[in-house]
């Protein structure tokens, strides 16, 4: 039957689509080992969360006390099936050519109270053996990521989850399991995706998981904006103590690369003006160093505001590489923020043999000569910048489909990936780690037409010429990843945002078919592969 299945996969993925775009980019174009990959991550793919022993996490527990926080209602209780599917899924990565696969295990799989004397589940460890396992032999890498959102409800309980410090060393005794049971096959671990997600969406604006909320325009219980910057500060302790652990303990042994994975965005001066260029100087090192905006209005050229919630991104490089916060952080947020103490900031410092970097979209910056009296309390940025979407009433770049916020600037990627190079280090290897587009679900378009997704080849070939131009500068990428594999659950967004290469039918059996992005991908990885 897995024959069947296969053949039928196949078919559809090599014969099923015709190929009409013209590739302007080619595999050969890159480094002989550069790493061609698609990401996923367990909450949002698996399902079967109250099954094989699993306990539950922050988002299951956010999805049953807030079931209308998620887009019509749904859930993740069954996602796209992938934790029972997961040969199946293996075969569609083989179908595709991917050199690699990065996915993420479920802390709560492993450790159902996330800590090691609430005892370690056997069925999760077989699971992830067996998965890697299907990988190795397809001749994908495996790329894990050991925390994508959903640490431990059970942490939560015990101590407040990330606003207590308890939670390093239980998250490095996790990843501990992780080195020791996996090592020997998985050679590359991101130890957590998108600290600042997990702070903004979840401690300021409290419409993700565990939904705590620091804004009072936002929430009612508002908590002085201390959350997010605690938050951030324990998951950036976190990731150094686990990175330090593998460093020290497995490294030599395993041969593997530990870091993790930060989502950035580009931000071009609004003008040529000094100002303007100073300012996006400023929203750049902000952001790169340490963050920017939770609460900001975004502003179009006319100064309207169009929108009230700026989400901007950070990378956390300042902690990372020097380990401590930028000082411009440090006079803005005062005493809210944390402070690393000397050992803190042996342990953080160098914690991370490359930087993982997920590349959405990008901004004009606009200096704002006086600082506003008024700036948010959790203000993550520079407040005398103004983040703007478009100049002379014209975007910045295309606005994708799905997500209010993502505007489509490929040519951010190339700048950001000079401005890390000579900012923090000429050679630090460099994996983009999500780079991806979407679209709102339609169930109103035939499905031909949602399977001719021209727009996403074209997404795609735009960012990895922009990659190569940046390798022909010396930045030293080595990998890229598409998110996602699938149309699966976008957490707040529900099932209503769709990212994949491979469209899931919800009506029927949440068949994977493949888009005709998932045809090209697979041409432009075998085609020039030495
Ligand atoms: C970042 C997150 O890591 C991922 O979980 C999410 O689905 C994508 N961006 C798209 O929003």
């Amino acid at each position: 039957l897995t024959l069947i299945f296969a053949v039928a996969l196949a078919l559809l993925v090599h014969g099923g689509l015709t190929d009409e775009s013209f590739v302007n980019v080619k595999r050969s174009d890159f480094p002989d080992d550069f790493v061609f990959g698609v990401a996923t991550a367990a909450a949002q793919i698996e399902g079967s969360r109250r099954s094989e022993g699993k306990g539950p996490s922050v988002w299951d527990q956010y999805e049953w006390k807030f079931p209308w926080k998620v887009a019509k209602n749904r859930t993740s209780d069954v996602a796209i099936d992938s934790y029972k599917r997961y040969k199946e899924d293996a075969l569609v990565l083989r179908d595709l050519g991917v050199d690699a696969y990065r996915f993420s295990i479920p802390w709560t799989r492993i450790l159902p109270n996330g800590i090691l004397s609430g005892g370690i589940n056997q069925k999760g460890i077989d699971h992830y053996n067996t998965l890697i396992d299907e990988l190795i032999k397809i001749g994908v890498k495996p790329f894990v990521t050991l925390l994508h959102f959903d640490q431990p409800a059970a942490l939560e309980k015990k101590y407040g989850g990330f606003l207590n410090r308890s939670i390093v060393e239980d998250f490095k005794n996790y990843a501990e399991i992780c080195f020791k049971t996996f090592g020997d096959r998985v050679k590359h671990w991101i130890t957590i995706n998108e600290p600042f997600i997990v702070a903004k969406f979840g401690y300021a604006a409290g419409i993700a998981a565990p939904g705590r909320c620091s804004d009072r325009k936002v929430c009612a219980h508002g908590n002085s904006g201390t959350e997010p910057y605690i938050a951030i500060h324990n998951l950036l302790l976190a990731h150094a103590a686990a990175a330090r652990l593998y460093k020290d303990k497995y490294q030599a042994e395993q041969g593997g690369v530990i870091g993790m994975s930060n989502v950035a965005q580009y931000y071009k001066p609004y003008s040529n003006t000094l100002a303007d260029r100073k300012a996006a100087r400023r929203a750049m090192e902000f952001d790169l160093g340490w963050s920017v905006t939770f609460y900001s209005t975004i502003y179009n050229e006319n100064s309207k505001p169009m929108n009230d919630i700026c989400v901007i991104f950070p990378r956390f490089m300042e902690p990372l590489v020097r380990g401590r916060y930028p000082s411009i952080m440090r006079k803005l947020v005062k005493d809210r923020l944390p402070v690393f103490n000397e050992e803190d900031k042996e342990l953080i410092k160098g914690s991370f043999d490359f930087f993982g970097l997920n590349y959405y979209t990008a901004r004009y910056c606009k200096n704002i000569p006086t600082y506003p009296k008024d700036a948010p309390l959790n203000l993550l940025t520079d407040p005398r910048v103004n983040f703007l979407v478009a100049k002379d009433g014209v975007l910045i770049g295309p606005q994708s489909e799905g997500s209010l916020f993502v505007y489509i600037y490929p040519e951010g990627l190339y700048k950001m990936l000079n401005f890390v190079k000579k900012h923090y280090g000429q050679n630090i290897p460099i994996y983009i780690y999500e780079n991806g587009v979407s679209q709102k679900r339609n169930d109103t378009i035939p499905i031909n037409q949602i399977l001719d997704d021209q727009h996403r080849i074209e997404f795609i070939q735009k960012h990895l010429q922009q990659i190569t131009k940046a390798i022909d500068d010396s930045a030293n990428v080595k990998g890229y990843f598409y998110w996602s594999l699938f149309d699966d659950f976008e957490w707040e967004e529900g099932y209503e945002t769709e990212f994949g290469l491979y469209y899931i039918d919800l009506d029927d059996n949440l068949k994977r078919i493949p888009k005709k992005s998932a045809k090209w991908y697979h041409d432009f990885i075998k085609c020039g592969k030495k």
